[in-house]
């Protein structure tokens, strides 16, 4: 029986319901959110997943990389996001160094974004070298969505952001650890810049969906940078990245008006000024 009073908020998207959209054959779409405002904007147009990434390294503080976010920052953007969304799933990325040292510390970070954030589920990047902290996490309760492929925390080992895993060395490696996350226990995976044809066999070869950002439509889900589907970065355009929107021209162009509008007295008019 459903709790849900009449003209209350819609129901929750859970890990369970991203799981069923795999097994319906129904398209997850998730978007990356670092704030409250946009969270409020993508939840209610729809969004499934916001993925509270660790880019915001890239695209909210400025940084080359996403190696210097930290487990307080990664709090604070979480517990916006929360609060702006009302149906979608909301997972929260742990950050490089908050599970790799033990997984003792890594439950404990997980812990923080769950109890200090409101965080629904985390995310974290790796194959078989995280796969007993997946289960270490998951056995306390808390859902882990797993990140294979070009993972980003790892982007001074591999050198170069070309796509992963395109000699068959390190394709079988990827498919043996998409099935240990799943065994582990994670309820979805990002499969990030691989080829399509092995994000196909890693999609038919699992039962928790993959959401793909670079690794074609075979995926259950898509997920891409909020900034970037929007158009809010400029200069950044790898292939996979669709722009539904070029905001850093629409948005110059306002602030460009507005400064005009000031400086020739233009604003405020007298029906935007009181008169007591
Ligand atoms: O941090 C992030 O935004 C991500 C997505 C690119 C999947 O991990």
């Amino acid at each position: 029986m459903s709790t849900q009073l009449k003209g209350g908020p819609p129901p929750r998207v859970t890990t369970r319901t991203i799981v069923d959209m795999k097994a319906r054959g129904e398209k997850i779409a998730m978007l990356t959110a670092y704030d409250f405002t946009m969270s409020r904007i993508l939840d209610s147009a729809g969004i499934d997943i916001l993925l509270v990434g660790d880019s915001a390294g890239n695209v909210m503080m400025g940084h080359e990389t996403t190696l210097p976010v930290t487990m307080d920052q990664m709090v604070f953007m979480t517990s916006t996001v929360v609060r702006g969304a009302a149906r979608c799933l909301v997972v929260a990325d742990l950050p490089f160094m908050a599970y790799q040292v033990t997984a003792e510390e890594a439950l404990r970070n997980a812990g923080r974004l769950m109890q200090e954030a409101g965080a629904h589920a985390v995310k974290l990047e790796g194959g078989s070298t995280v796969a007993h902290t997946v289960r270490k996490i998951v056995d306390a309760g808390i859902p882990v969505m797993g990140h294979l492929g070009l993972t980003p925390q790892s982007i001074y080992k591999f050198g170069t952001y070309k796509v992963r895993a395109t000699d068959p060395d390190e394709a079988g490696q990827l498919i043996a650890d998409a099935r240990l996350l799943q065994e582990a226990g994670c309820f979805a995976v990002v499969l990030e810049k691989i080829p399509q044809a092995l994000a196909a066999q890693v999609t038919a070869a699992l039962s928790i969906p993959t959401i793909g950002i670079g690794a074609g439509p075979a995926c259950d889900g898509q997920v891409l940078v909020m900034h970037d589907m929007l158009g809010l970065t400029k200069d950044f355009k790898p292939r996979f990245i669709r722009r539904y929107l070029e905001l850093h021209e629409s948005i110059g162009s306002a602030v460009g008006r507005y400064v005009a509008d000031v400086r020739s007295g233009g604003f405020p008019s007298a029906e935007e000024s009181y008169d007591r």
